[in-house]
């Protein structure tokens, strides 16, 4: 009895559930916006082609979207006299790029379907495009998100996107708080296959890891050694490194044979081979990149859904860096 009733109530929300929040599908453009995909994957191949690390870049935005209140579009506002924005929080500033690309890419779209695309959907498409024009899998995009109204707080920021010095443990509660598993954990950690990170985002290692006054014992000799002359102790913060220091702007699983030869960048990255939750996966896609490109198409499905504005929820944005006029 008590069982049944307890079948019955979940089938209940469920139901209600369904009825208020309308899920996101791949046809969601098919007769309003038919050429939405190529027209995005065109903006972004021009911007690769002029630079190849705006791949990681757009790929990055996605995932800063979708962390912080869903995948909203929210990353993309600007502060405004009245609202700070999520731009200037610490893993954001000075960091997070590609804004100018993705104006690109909603002027050409606004060009062909007015007032229709979403911003969050473009950031979804984008990253898309950017994986498989670095030469990693393509995934079925689901679409019909809907832009937010308003920015998350800088502190919502703050605790949403992980530090790269946060131990594993901590990294995996992040991503569970959001619907994603630890192999969601390793598999979207394999993104740091392209890209670049500052100084300032590892140099905790170089000198005096944990103040022990020595380097983090996890980094290969000879790659610390290039790591501390690119980074010196008092030099430029900024200055960046490869995250992927054998194929930096391939879409490949040279990330995880890195991290086998403890060629991880990051802290986050390394603790990967570290954590016995997270390790034997770590190895499992060195070992085969078919099956991280199979999961990655997964996870970065996943990571889309998460708590999308549908329906006649939020707008569609006119222009990503502000919300519609009322
Ligand atoms: C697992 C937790 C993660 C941590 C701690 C982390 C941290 C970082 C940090 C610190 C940087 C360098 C920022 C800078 O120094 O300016 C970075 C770059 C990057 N991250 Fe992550 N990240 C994580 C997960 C992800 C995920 C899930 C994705 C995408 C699916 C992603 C995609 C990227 C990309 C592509 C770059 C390079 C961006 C560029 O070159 O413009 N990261 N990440
Ligand atoms: C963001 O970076 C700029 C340039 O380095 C700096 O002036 C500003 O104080 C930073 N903003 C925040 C909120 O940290
Ligand atoms: C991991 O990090 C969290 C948050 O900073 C901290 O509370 C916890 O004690 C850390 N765990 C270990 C094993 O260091
Ligand atoms: C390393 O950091 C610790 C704690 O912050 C500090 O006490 C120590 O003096 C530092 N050691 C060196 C060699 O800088």
């Amino acid at each position: 009895m008590l069982l049944a009733a307890a079948f019955s109530a979940v089938f209940t929300y469920l139901q209600f559930a369904e009825a208020d929040a309308q899920t996101l599908s791949c046809s969601f453009y098919e007769s309003s916006c038919p050429t939405v995909a190529a027209v995005v994957e065109n903006v972004v191949r021009q911007a690769v082609q002029a630079e190849a690390r705006m791949a990681a870049s757009l790929l990055r935005l996605h995932f800063h979207d979708c962390f912080v209140h869903g995948c909203d579009g929210s990353v993309l506002l600007d502060a405004t006299s009245t609202v700070t924005g999520e731009k200037t929080a610490s893993p954001n500033n000075n960091s997070l790029r590609g804004f100018d690309v993705v104006d690109n890419i909603k002027t050409a779209v606004e060009a062909v379907c007015p007032g229709t695309v979403s911003c969050a959907d473009i950031l979804a498409l984008a990253a898309n495009a950017a994986v498989t024009l670095a030469g990693g899998p393509s995934w079925t995009v689901l679409l019909g998100r809907r832009d937010a109204t308003s920015p998350a707080t800088v502190s919502e920021v703050n605790s949403a996107i992980p530090s790269p010095n946060s131990n594993m443990t901590f990294i995996i509660s992040q991503f569970a708080a959001v619907g994603l598993n630890v192999q969601d954990t390793v598999v979207l950690s394999g993104a740091h296959t392209i890209g670049q990170a500052r100084c300032i985002s590892f140099s905790s290692r170089l000198y005096n890891f944990s103040g022990t006054g020595s380097p983090d014992p996890s980094i290969n000799p000879v790659y610390l050694r290039t790591l501390q002359s690119a980074c010196p102790q008092g030099g430029d913060i900024n200055a960046l490194r490869q995250l992927d220091i054998t194929t930096p702007t391939a879409l490949d699983n040279a990330y995880y044979t890195n991290l086998q030869d403890n060629e991880g960048l990051l802290l986050s990255d390394q603790e990967l081979t570290s954590d016995s939750n997270t390790a034997p996966l770590a190895a499992a896609y060195a070992g085969n990149q078919r099956a991280f490109f199979h999961a990655f198409g997964r996870s970065m499905v996943k990571m889309g859904n998460i708590s999308p504005l549908t329906g006649t929820q939020g707008e569609i944005r006119l222009n990503c860096r502000v919300v519609n006029p009322s």
